[in-house]
């Protein structure tokens, strides 16, 4: 059994990578996606987007990260994805998952589950480029208007050599639209011989045990949900190891709001980003605990971080 915390760019930068992999629970994470386009990145952009680069691929928990790529040239994504193993990267992943129109206008992520032919273009390419050692794996949604495709999808994935592939069960016209099609899963892991890996609506241990019953993976992708509930790894491990699920109070979870505050602080300064961050953070926690809500609305109006500190101290 493995848990990975989804790639979500924009959301799981390494800051919060760093705090939810000392959490505990999770195994691996993958970073927001490097997007290519017709240049090599160079060493700056590589640490700027992923700095576990600088201790071994991971995170200061010793939680591997993988380097997520995304676009359409394979020639130069091969290139950039050796250049992110020459600045350090054990582990890279192709997204063909991400809806976002000018990603998609450029033919890059959930464009390409309409060109099966394409999608193994780029992967075997990559794979024929990377060092043995180094494995790749892809992260695809179900299709792009329509699911037609998905098992054509999983297959050029796995006949290019990757290694293993992550599957969010949705269309990119589904979007984030519930319900996540478990089923689905289910298929594309009877047909491939590589290890398949379960995405999409995973918000409980509920959930978790209904996906995995549902897609009968192993290992199980986990997004929005490991934000929201950042204790949710962790109750997984604990379930996985047939002990009592317990889940973090609110006061602990005030602890880890804190160090996440002052992780944000020490990477950024006294800039936008703590305080946005803290309010993004925060504003997810309110689907699940009602304590947030307070917390957001105390911090909602604030503008400076000194002034975010005493509250988040007085809370
Ligand atoms: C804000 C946001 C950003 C995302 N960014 C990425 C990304 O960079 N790469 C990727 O492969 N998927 C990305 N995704 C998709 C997630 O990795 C995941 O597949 C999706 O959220 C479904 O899982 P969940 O229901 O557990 O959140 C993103 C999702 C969200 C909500």
């Amino acid at each position: 059994m493995r848990l990975i915390l989804a790639p979500m760019q924009g959301l799981v930068d390494d800051v919060m990578r760093d705090l939810l992999t000392r959490m505990g629970g999770l195994d691996a994470c993958v970073s927001e996606f490097v997007r290519i386009t017709h240049t090599v990145h160079g060493r700056g952009m590589w640490m700027k987007l992923i700095p576990e680069l600088e201790h071994d691929a991971k995170t200061f928990a010793g939680v591997p990260c993988t380097v997520q790529i995304l676009g359409s040239d394979a020639e130069n994504m091969a290139l950039n994805a050796l250049e992110a193993v020459r600045y350090g990267a054990q582990k890279i992943d192709i997204n063909f998952g991400c809806p976002a129109p000018t990603v998609n206008r450029h033919q890059g992520g959930a464009v390409l589950l309409k060109e099966p032919e394409r999608m193994l273009e780029i992967v075997t390419t990559v794979r024929q480029a990377l060092p043995e050692h180094i494995p790749l794996s892809a992260k695809m949604r179900l299709g792009y208007e329509s699911k037609d495709l998905f098992l054509d999808c999983a297959h050029a994935i796995e006949n290019g050599g990757a290694c293993e592939v992550a599957v969010h069960a949705r269309t990119k016209i589904e979007g984030y639209e519930p319900p996540a099609h478990w089923q689905y899963i289910h298929r594309i892991r009877e047909a491939l011989n590589i290890p398949v890996i379960a995405n999409g609506d995973v918000f409980s241990l509920d959930d978790y045990i209904a996906i995995k019953a549902q897609s009968g993976c192993d290992s199980v992708m986990l997004g929005r949900g490991a934000v929201r509930r950042p204790d949710l790894a962790r109750q997984i491990m604990l379930y996985e190891q047939g002990q009592t699920v317990t889940e973090m109070d609110w006061p602990e979870i005030m602890h880890w709001v804190r160090l996440f505050f002052e992780l944000c602080c020490i990477k950024a300064g006294d800039s936008k980003y703590p305080m946005a961050r803290l309010k993004q953070w925060v504003a997810m926690m309110k689907l699940v605990y009602p304590q947030a809500h307070v917390l957001f609305e105390a911090i909602r109006p604030l503008k400076g971080n000194d002034e975010i500190r005493t509250v988040l101290k007085a809370s």
